[in-house]
């Protein structure tokens, strides 16, 4: 096991659903970009770093068939699959490291919120952008929230890179066009605040 996935599964297993900084009731920025995307609901989705986010759950009750979770966290995954029960069947699940995870299909909406902050080694980025356009049909979209500029410097112990939808465009490079960004302040469960940016991107190349 990685010193990542370790670091994960710990907090996973040792922290309940509501007792992490980034939980959200409700992840409304998200749903709002995904629908906003136009996706059908047929479209294939993934939400990458999902841990035990209930975005899934939202996205099954508006209707989306084709959904995929990955994150390195097999615990972050299990506490999600044990929350939706019998519904769990419909998802498919994957524990791997998006930086070197190898999709196995093409995507329409690609989202991440708070994965992508993690890699501070612009290596890392690269590879995980590496494995974006493997996965990402031509005009699908992509989502990634992440810690803002003014944003906190760590989560969960962690370092971050914090972004703007500027410097995620210089990530994604010459083949995705902004269409949105948003800015978010994140209430934490003992209500600290946290700036978060939302971009969405589409593929033209
Ligand atoms: C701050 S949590 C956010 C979880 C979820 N996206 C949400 O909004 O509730 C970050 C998640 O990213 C996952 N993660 C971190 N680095 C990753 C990587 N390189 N590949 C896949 N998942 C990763 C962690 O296991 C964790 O579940």
């Amino acid at each position: 096991m990685s010193e990542r996935s370790a670091h994960w599964d710990k907090v996973y297993a040792t922290k309940g659903e509501a007792e992490v900084s980034w939980f959200q009731d409700s992840p409304s920025i998200s749903l709002e970009m995904i629908r906003a995307a136009g996706a059908d609901h047929g479209a294939a989705i993934i939400d990458v770093g999902g841990g035990a986010s209930r975005l899934v759950d939202a996205l099954l009750r508006d209707g989306y068939r084709e959904l995929t979770v990955l994150d390195l966290s097999t615990n972050a995954l299990d506490a999600a699959k044990r929350r939706l029960g019998a519904a769990a069947s419909m998802v498919d699940w994957i524990v791997a490291d998006a930086t070197t995870w190898r999709p196995a299909k093409a995507y329409d909406v690609w989202h991440d919120r708070a994965a992508f902050h993690f890699l501070t080694d612009p290596r890392d980025r690269a590879a995980y952008v590496e494995r974006l356009r493997l996965a990402v049909a031509l005009h699908g979209h992509v989502i990634i929230a992440t810690f803002a500029p003014d944003g906190p410097e760590k989560c969960s112990g962690l370092p971050v890179q914090r972004h703007d939808s500027a410097s995620l465009a210089a990530e994604l490079g010459p083949g995705f066009e902004l269409v949105e960004t948003r800015s978010e302040t994140h209430h934490t469960p003992w209500n600290a605040t946290q700036a978060f940016q939302f971009s969405r991107f589409q593929r033209r190349s």
